[in-house]
């Protein structure tokens, strides 16, 4: 694990393998770890980025909101420091919000895109508002609360009942999350941009990946990216919720493998 400092912040980050490289934006409220089985499938043949986004992990928090252009400019920064100047960009959920933030803003640095169980929409009012209160209880109560409400709609029942393993790691993350940075990015989240429109001038090759049962990001989310970005690709994974990659990895890593190997 390396570290390194971007502007106000000191952002932890792996880097593995050799290769084109390719950078993973985990979701909220997790960590790089999220990404481990896929750094592990991946780094035998590409170079594989993988950062603590601003607030989580080992990457410090800021003041004020952690907002997803924010969160790119991180991104895009790191690169600068690894003398990297263009990357697939995958995120799972809120990384797929700083995925689509990050071609915004730099989409020459964007080999091919990778989204994953997430949406291109802006948050509804209602949703703002619910986001607005889980700052409020993270800060004054820590992240238990949090953890045991949205441990059901991020894994598949099935998970729930028969993958203790994947509860336990899922859940552990989220505990491990700092309150501060975990508000941050709920203000970050809630503030982002609708990007439904500019879908369409997405250029790169991009991979869609869902879960069938997603009750975060549902699967209708992803075949409007489908339908708003030209030539994207689109696999739905067969018994997976919202956290995919760790519920169905090898499929997970299978359509990524394939991806890369055919956009790359
Ligand atoms: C995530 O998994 O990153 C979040 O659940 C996304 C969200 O709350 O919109």
């Amino acid at each position: 694990m390396t570290f390194t400092r971007i502007d106000d912040i000191q952002m932890a980050y792996t880097d593995t393998g050799i290769g084109h490289p390719v950078v993973l934006i985990h979701g909220y409220p997790f960590n790089r770890s999220l990404w481990n089985e896929q750094v592990e499938a991946l780094s035998s043949s590409y170079r594989v980025i993988a950062p603590d986004l601003r607030g989580f992990g080992e990457t410090d928090s800021s003041q004020g909101s952690a907002t997803m252009n924010r969160m790119a400019q991180d991104v895009a920064e790191l690169m600068d420091h690894l003398e990297i100047p263009r990357a697939v960009i995958g995120g799972l959920s809120m990384g797929g919000y700083v995925a689509l933030a990050f071609y915004k803003q730099f989409a020459s640095r964007v080999r091919a895109l990778i989204l994953a169980d997430t949406r291109a929409q802006a948050d509804t009012a209602e949703a703002k508002q619910t986001r607005a209160q889980h700052a409020e209880k993270a800060l004054s109560e820590g992240m238990a609360g949090i953890a045991d409400a949205m441990l059901p709609k991020l894994l598949t029942p099935e998970t729930v009942s028969k993958h203790p393993d994947i509860v336990k790691r899922v859940r552990d993350m989220m505990l491990k999350t700092k309150p501060e940075g975990a508000a941050a990015a709920l203000h970050g989240m809630a503030e982002r941009d609708d990007l439904t429109s500019f879908l369409s001038q997405i250029s790169s090759p991009t991979l869609i990946l869902v879960g069938a049962e997603d009750a975060i990001t549902p699967v209708a989310d992803s075949e409007k990216m489908h339908a708003g970005i030209a030539g994207s690709r689109l696999v739905v994974l067969e018994n997976a919720g919202h956290v995919s990659n760790l519920e169905r990895t090898e499929q997970f890593n299978k359509a990524l493998l394939d991806f890369l190997e055919s956009s790359v």
